[in-house]
């Protein structure tokens, strides 16, 4: 049997995140993530599901006091090698956080992984200053969700279209052990957009920004290369959204 969580696979995302991040980090989440947060020097900033670290560099070039933490003790081991200046990373569970003080908190890629939702969001509110961001990227609820979503043709209409086959119900989607290894299971937990605006309401927290953000893949040249464009372009599949604390 596979064995649960990141830890099985962590040298494995750390050789596709990389030093920099991935394409997906590069031209889309990160940008994204440093226009919602907008950091000011020495705010206190708190990367919640760090992975392997990839944002505390770009959180340190933009003077913030970067601090990561994440369940898996081996990417928190991976992300402590890179020796980072002046980036701190801690072992710890998103659902039961013991800190204070912070400006802003992020998570990048990483609320789909937590469960219970509710738990996460009371935790990491009480991390946070009174006016403090809490900014948050992920894979668009709506029109991503894995193993119920997917790209189609329409040969009548001649377009593409986005196939959605569940949405309401929330789900928890084993990601199946990556080819080249032998074992390593993570969750993905997919749940309705209500779910996340209803948690971080019920927590304090009010939306003020979201940007949905378009796939930066093109088609292959060809017949269909222009609606599957058009469609590229109109159908996000990420979403990155920012919180304030009130
Ligand atoms: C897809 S990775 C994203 C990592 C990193 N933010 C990035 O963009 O590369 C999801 C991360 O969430 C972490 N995670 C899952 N459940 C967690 C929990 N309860 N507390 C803290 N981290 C958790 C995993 O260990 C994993 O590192």
């Amino acid at each position: 049997m596979a064995t649960q969580g990141w830890d099985p696979v962590a040298d494995w995302y750390d050789g596709w995140v990389g030093d920099k991040g991935s394409i997906h980090h590069t031209k889309l989440a990160i940008p994204a993530v440093l226009e919602l947060l907008a950091i000011k020097p020495n705010e206190k900033v708190l990367d919640i599901g760090c992975g392997q670290g990839v944002l505390a560099q770009y959180i340190v070039s933009a003077q913030g006091l970067y601090t990561g933490v994440d369940v898996s003790e081996q990417l928190i081991k991976i992300a402590k090698n890179r020796k980072i200046n002046n980036a701190n990373f801690l072992v710890g569970d998103a659902r039961k956080l013991n800190m204070s003080g912070f400006d802003a908190a992020v998570m990048l890629l990483s609320i789909q992984d937590m469960d219970p939702l509710d738990q996460v969001i009371e935790s990491l509110t009480k991390c946070l200053t009174k006016g403090a961001r809490l900014v948050i990227f992920m894979n668009h609820p709506a029109f991503r969700i894995p193993r119920q979503s997917g790209w189609g043709w329409d040969e009548g209409r001649k377009l593409q279209y986005r196939r959605i086959d569940r949405y309401l119900t929330p789900l928890a989607v084993p990601m199946k052990a990556y080819s080249s290894q032998k074992s390593g299971v993570t969750i993905s937990y997919h749940r309705p957009l209500q779910e996340y605006v209803n948690s971080l309401n019920n927590f304090g927290f009010v939306i003020d920004r979201m940007l949905e953000i378009p796939t930066y893949k093109t088609s292959q040249p060809g017949p269909n290369a222009r609606a599957e464009n058009l469609s590229f372009r109109e159908i996000p599949q990420f979403l990155a959204l920012r919180a304030k604390k009130v």
